[in-house]
């Protein structure tokens, strides 16, 4: 091939230097700006993170300025009303990932004024805004695609809760339940287990896409387009339709000898992972806030929950797997837990992408502040006459 390297998948390549997260696939470690991220869910909030990873690693050191960061944050959630009426034309029955990129898409419209290349604050304005929208549009999304009038955001609520509010309310703003601590905290843990992850395909995207100067929003909602895929953060829906598509513990071993079978497409979803060649540190703990979760009477689908716990003990034993080494990742207990929060099963990829938002963004920042950004562009190993 001459001068270059044939990588499919870049699976050898690096395309950047980043500060942002480190994904240690042998130890099975993940830490933000050096921060283990099991550090990061016991003492701190998906807001914490949010800062951490847009603001160079800053972590807060008082509450008071993290509650006043949230604030800020809940008070750039409204959306412009033309905005509004984009995703209200969108058909009911659509998928709300198909709806996100398109408002994201659609937000750099409403503020493509603001934008200069060379004032480093508009573009933390934008992440700011972006990262505050992204709960409100993903939450419109929803109730567009089930033709339900939208639920204004409550700029009482903190970030995590007011996601919450504008899924559950009635058209009116009345809850039937009000919103319980332990769902807020459950849904923030899984939040900040999905903010960042090296160059994944979504955040590698969105480099790609700002490496040619365009608007943030257009290489967030690229982001947007790449995570939807069940190889991706699509996967979290799959593992939902595969466990109910099992039904059965005493069907586990039948859908493991598929897995295995190499004349069958069939793969296990939320299961094995580029980087992770050991368990994968997000996804125990979800795994044990899912045991939290049911001992504080959380209410489980017990079913799934019991083929889950059989697909693992299977596999973590099987030869295929071991010498693979394919082991859950974050998306096979997170679609659990989110059904326990009843959240419906459309929305567990738009829930990666609320978490993961603050990662694009810290890394379009640290792209935009290298001297000289260099375009994306790979070679191609040319096969035809
Ligand atoms: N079930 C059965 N076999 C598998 C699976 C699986 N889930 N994953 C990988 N393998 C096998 C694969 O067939 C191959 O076998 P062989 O060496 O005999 O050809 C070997 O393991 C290596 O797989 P690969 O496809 O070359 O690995 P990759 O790094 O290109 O793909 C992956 C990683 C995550 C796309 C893949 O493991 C997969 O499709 N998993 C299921 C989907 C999933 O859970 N995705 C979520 C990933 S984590 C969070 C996120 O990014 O959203």
């Amino acid at each position: 091939t001459g001068m270059f390297t044939f990588d499919p998948g870049y699976g050898s390549t690096a395309n950047c230097k980043s500060e942002i997260s480190f994904v240690d696939g042998k130890k099975g470690e993940l830490v933000y700006y050096g921060h283990p991220i099991e550090e990061l869910v016991e003492k701190y909030k998906f807001v914490d993170v949010i800062k951490l990873l847009i603001g160079n690693g800053y972590i807060f050191p008082t509450k008071e300025e993290s509650d006043q960061f949230e604030r800020e944050l809940v008070r750039r959630s409204y959306i412009h009303e033309g905005l509004r009426k984009i995703i209200d034309a969108f058909p009911d029955g659509a998928h709300p990932m198909a709806n996100l990129s398109s408002s994201v898409s659609a937000l750099s419209t409403f503020y493509y004024d603001h934008i200069d290349m060379e004032y480093e604050a508009e573009y933390q304005t934008m992440a700011r805004r972006i990262i505050a929208k992204t709960p409100t549009l993903a939450a419109f999304a929803y109730r567009s695609s089930v033709g339900s009038p939208f639920v204004y955001p409550d700029a009482d609520r903190g970030y995590v809760e007011n996601f919450l509010y504008m899924l559950r309310a009635y058209p009116h703003g009345k809850l039937k339940e009000e919103i319980s601590p332990i769902e807020v905290s459950a849904l923030d843990t899984i939040f900040m287990l999905h903010a960042d992850h090296g160059q994944n395909a979504s955040t590698a995207t969105v480099r790609n896409v700002a490496s040619t100067g365009v608007h943030p929003y257009a290489a967030l909602s690229a982001g947007l387009s790449a995570l939807w895929g069940k190889a991706h953060g699509g996967a979290n829906e799959s593992v939902m339709d595969q466990l109910e598509m099992i039904g059965d513990v005493k069907n586990v071993d039948r859908y493991i000898a598929k897995a295995k079978d190499k004349n069958d497409s069939f793969r296990l979803m939320g299961f094995g992972h580029r980087v992770y060649k050991s368990y994968d540190p997000r996804a125990r703990i979800l795994r044990k806030l899912k045991d939290d979760l049911d001992q504080k009477g959380v209410k489980m689908n017990q079913r799934l929950v019991e083929i889950a716990e059989k697909i693992e003990e299977v596999a973590t034993q099987d030869e295929y797997f071991l010498s693979r080494s394919l082991y859950p990742n974050v998306d096979f207990y997170s679609g659990i837990i989110l059904t326990a929060l009843k959240i419906p099963k459309s929305m567990f990829t738009p829930i990666f992408a609320i978490g993961r938002m603050p990662g694009w963004c810290g890394q379009v920042l640290e792209l935009l502040q290298e001297p000289n950004v260099k375009i994306t562009r790979p070679r191609q190993m040319y096969v035809g006459k």
